[in-house]
C-alpha cells in the first residue's frame, strides 16, 4: 500500500488531497475548514480531514508531494526583480520574507505541521505538471492532449503535451510574464474586480458588451499567433515590478484610471469584459487547434485557472477540433494538490493506470461527510424544529413539493465538493421556472452583485433538450456553458428590448425573462451547465427526476451554499447558520427538513448584520 499526501499552500486556495493506491481518498480547500476565503496558510485542517477520511495517521503517509518547486519560484521572483530593479522592489520586499519564511523551509513547515513521527519523503512536483496530472489520470480517457492554462507558476504559464497509459509528458510551454490568466486578471483589476476571485464575475459581465475593445488589445496589449503562442507587451503591466496590475499606459490605453470596487459598472466595463473574453476565447481556439494537429489526439483534458473559463471551454467543445474535452474540476491551485499526489503514483511510482468511464474523480465529492446521527445530535443540540424524512422518496417527494411552491431550499448532501463550484452537495436549489427566483436568490440569501444569472443542473440524459449541448457530451463540473436552445427561448418586447440594452441596472436587464427557465439564463441566452448522473449523485438526479415529473423541467437553479464572501459551507452547523442568517425558506440537512416558518426565534437585524460582516466581499 502506498498513501500519499499532496499539498498545495501559500499562494492562494490551499489544499490537501489523499491518493491510497492510486484511489483519490479525499480533498479539500483549507477555506471551507477555517472559514477564510482563499485561505493561503498551510492545509493542515484539511491534511486532517484526509487523513480521518482514510483512517491513516501522519505516521502511515508514504509520500508527501507539494505541487510547486518552491526554490524555481523564488529564482522567478529573484530575476523579475532583477530585470526591473530598483523599480520592483516594493513588491520584492514584500514578497520576500514570506518566501524565506515559508516556502523555502517548506520541509521543516510541512515535518512540523504533521508531527515528528512523519518519516515520508517529500517530494516536490513542477506547478504545471501537478495541474497537468490533475487533469489526464482522474480524466476517463487512455490517452489525450493536455493543456494548462494558469496565471503562472514557477515560469510556465501555458504548457501542453500528451498523456498515455501511466504518463504525461509536456513538451511545449509559454513562460512568465507572457500569460493568459495574467492577462484576464489586469483587466479583471481594471474592471474594480479582486485577483485571483473576480475573473469569474467578469466572464459573467461579458454578455452585457460589445467586444469593442478586442483589437485595441490585440494590436496593443497581446500578440496572438496563429499557432497559439502570444506575447504581452510588459510596458503596459505593472505585475513584475509593482504591487498593481496595470500601470498609467494601460489606464491611458482604455481612457479612464481603473473602476473603484463597488462603485458602478459602467457599459465600457461591460464592453471591456466582453472584449478580453472575446481574445481569450480566440486564443484557447488558436491553442486548442495547435495543440490537436501537433499530438494528433482526439481528447483534450485541461487545467489551470483559466480552463474554468467556461465560456470558452464550450466554445473549444463545440467548434474546436476535439472529440471530446475532460477538465478538472479543482481546475485552480487548489487541484494542484490532487495532481502532486497522482503525478507520484502514476509517474515516479510508475504504477499502471486503467481510466474508467466516468473517470476517477467520484463527482468531486471528495471532503467530510456528516451521518443522519451527527445531523440530528447537532439539531438536538441547538434545539431545531426539524421533520426527519422516513424514506429516500419521502425525502424527494416534500422536497420537490417546496421546491414548486417557489422556495429556496438550502441543500446539504453527502461529501463536501473539492473545487471552487458547488454542484449538488453544499448548494441553494430552486425553481428555475419562476421568473422571481434570480432576483430572490440574489437578494435575499447572497447579497451580492445581481447582474450574473444562476447556474443549472439538468438531468444528464434531458441536458440535450434544453441546451445546445451533444447528447454525447456531458459537463458534470459545471465547466462548459451552452446555449439555451430556440424552442425554450421566450420573445423580447420592444420595451424590454430598450431595457436590456441601456438600462444602466443591469439587475433589471438580467430580470427581464429570456427563456422558460429564466432564473439560469443569460442575457445572451447561455447557461453554465451542469448535468447530473445517477453514478456520479444518485439523490440529486432522483430530485431532478421527480421535478421533472411534476414539472415538466428536469432543472433546478444551483448556486453555492454561503454568501456573498463566505466559503462555501462545510458541516451542518456552518449550514444552520447560513439558513438563519439569510432569507432560506429551507434547509435540508441529509434527511432533516428545517422550514423557516418553524424557527421560533427569528434572528433578529443586529445579529444577522454580524453574521454578514465577519466576511469580506469578494
Ligand atoms: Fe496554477
Amino acid at each position: 500500500m502506498a498513501a500519499i499526501l499532496g499539498v498545495s499552500a501559500f499562494y492562494h486556495d490551499s489544499a490537501a488531497a489523499l491518493v491510497v493506491d492510486g484511489d483519490i481518498v479525499a480533498a479539500a480547500q483549507e477555506e471551507r475548514f477555517t472559514r477564510k476565503k482563499h485561505d493561503p496558510g498551510f492545509p493542515s485542517l484539511a491534511i486532517q480531514h484526509c487523513l480521518r477520511q482514510a483512517g491513516l495517521k501522519p505516521s502511515d503517509l508514504d509520500y508527501v508531494v507539494f505541487y510547486e518547486k518552491p526554490l524555481r519560484k523564488f529564482e522567478r521572483l529573484l530575476e523579475t526583480y532583477l530585470a526591473f530593479a530598483p523599480q520592483g522592489f516594493k513588491s520584492f520586499a514584500m514578497a520576500i520574507p514570506v518566501w524565506l519564511k515559508e516556502k523555502t523551509h517548506l520541509p521543516k513547515v510541512i515535518r512540523q505541521s504533521l508531527g515528528d513521527s512523519v518519516k515520508a519523503p517529500i517530494v516536490f512536483t513542477d506547478h504545471h505538471e501537478s495541474h497537468a496530472a490533475s487533469a489526464f489520470f482522474p480524466s476517463p480517457f487512455e490517452e489525450a492532449a493536455i493543456l494548462t492554462l494558469d496565471g503562472v507558476g514557477e515560469w510556465n504559464t501555458t504548457t501542453y503535451g500528451i498523456g498515455r497509459g501511466n504518463r504525461i509528458e509536456l513538451t511545449r510551454q509559454i513562460q512568465f510574464p507572457h500569460s493568459l490568466g495574467l492577462l484576464y486578471s489586469a483587466v479583471t483589476y481594471y474592471c474594480g474586480f479582486k485577483v485571483n476571485s473576480g475573473e469569474y464575475k467578469l466572464m459573467g459581465l461579458a454578455p452585457y458588451g460589445r467586444p469593442v475593445y478586442k483589437d485595441l488589445i490585440l494590436k496593443h496589449l497581446i500578440d496572438l499567433r496563429h499557432d497559439g503562442s502570444f506575447w504581452l507587451d510588459m510596458s503596459y503591466f505593472n505585475y513584475c515590478q509593482g504591487l498593481t496590475m496595470t500601470n498609467s499606459r494601460f489606464h491611458d490605453l482604455f481612457g479612464a484610471p481603473p473602476r473603484n470596487p463597488e462603485s458602478d459598472i459602467e457599459q465600457r466595463h461591460m464592453d471591456l469584459a466582453a472584449s478580453i473574453q472575446a481574445v481569450t476565447e480566440d486564443a484557447m481556439l488558436a491553442i486548442g487547434r495547435q495543440v490537436h494537429q501537433e499530438t494528433g489526439m482526439k481528447k483534450l483534458v485541461m487545467a489551470g485557472g483559466v480552463a474554468l473559463n467556461c465560456v470558452a471551454n464550450g466554445r473549444l467543445l463545440r467548434e474546436g477540433p476535439f472529440d471530446d474535452i475532460w477538465i478538472q474540476p479543482a481546475a485552480g491551485d487548489a487541484g494542484g494538490a490532487l495532481g502532486a499526489a497522482l503525478f507520484a503514483w502514476y509517474q515516479l511510482l510508475e504504477n499502471p493506470r486503467t481510466p474508467v468511464k466516468v473517470d476517477r474523480q467520484k463527482g468531486s465529492y471528495l471532503g467530510p461527510r456528516f451521518q443522519s446521527t451527527d445531523v440530528q445530535k447537532f439539531l438536538d443540540g441547538v434545539g431545531a424544529k426539524y421533520h426527519r424524512a422516513s424514506s429516500e422518496n419521502d425525502l424527494i417527494d416534500r422536497v420537490v413539493s417546496l421546491l414548486e411552491q417557489e422556495k429556496i431550499v438550502g441543500w446539504f448532501q453527502g461529501r463536501m465538493e473539492f473545487g471552487p463550484r458547488a454542484l449538488g452537495a453544499r448548494s441553494i436549489i430552486g425553481d428555475p421556472r419562476s421568473p422571481k427566483m434570480q432576483a430572490n436568490m440574489n437578494l435575499k440569501i447572497k447579497f451580492r452583485e445581481s447582474f450574473r444569472p444562476f447556474a443549472p443542473i439538468v438531468l444528464r440524459d434531458e441536458a440535450h433538450k434544453w441546451f445546445g449541448i451533444d447528447p454525447r457530451h456531458e459537463s458534470p463540473y459545471m465547466l462548459l456553458v451552452a446555449p439555451v436552445r430556440d424552442e425554450h427561448r421566450m420573445p423580447v418586447t420592444d420595451a424590454q428590448r430598450e431595457i436590456m440594452k441601456n438600462d444602466p441596472d443591469l439587475r433589471n436587464r438580467v430580470n427581464i425573462p429570456r427563456s422558460s427557465i429564466p432564473a439560469v439564463t443569460h442575457v445572451d441566452y447561455s447557461a453554465r451547465l451542469q448535468t447530473v448522473d445517477d453514478d456520479r449523485n444518485p439523490r440529486l438526479a432522483g430530485l431532478l427526476r421527480a421535478f421533472g415529473r411534476r414539472t415538466g423541467c428536469p432543472i433546478l437553479v444551483n448556486t453555492s451554499f454561503n454568501v456573498r464572501g463566505e466559503p462555501i459551507v462545510c458541516t451542518p452547523e456552518d449550514a444552520y447558520r447560513c439558513f438563519l442568517g439569510t432569507e432560506m425558506d429551507v434547509l435540508v440537512l441529509e434527511d432533516a427538513i428545517l422550514l423557516k416558518d418553524d424557527v421560533a426565534e427569528k434572528l433578529d437585524a443586529a445579529t444577522r448584520e454580524k453574521y454578514l460582516a465577519q466576511f469580506q466581499l469578494d
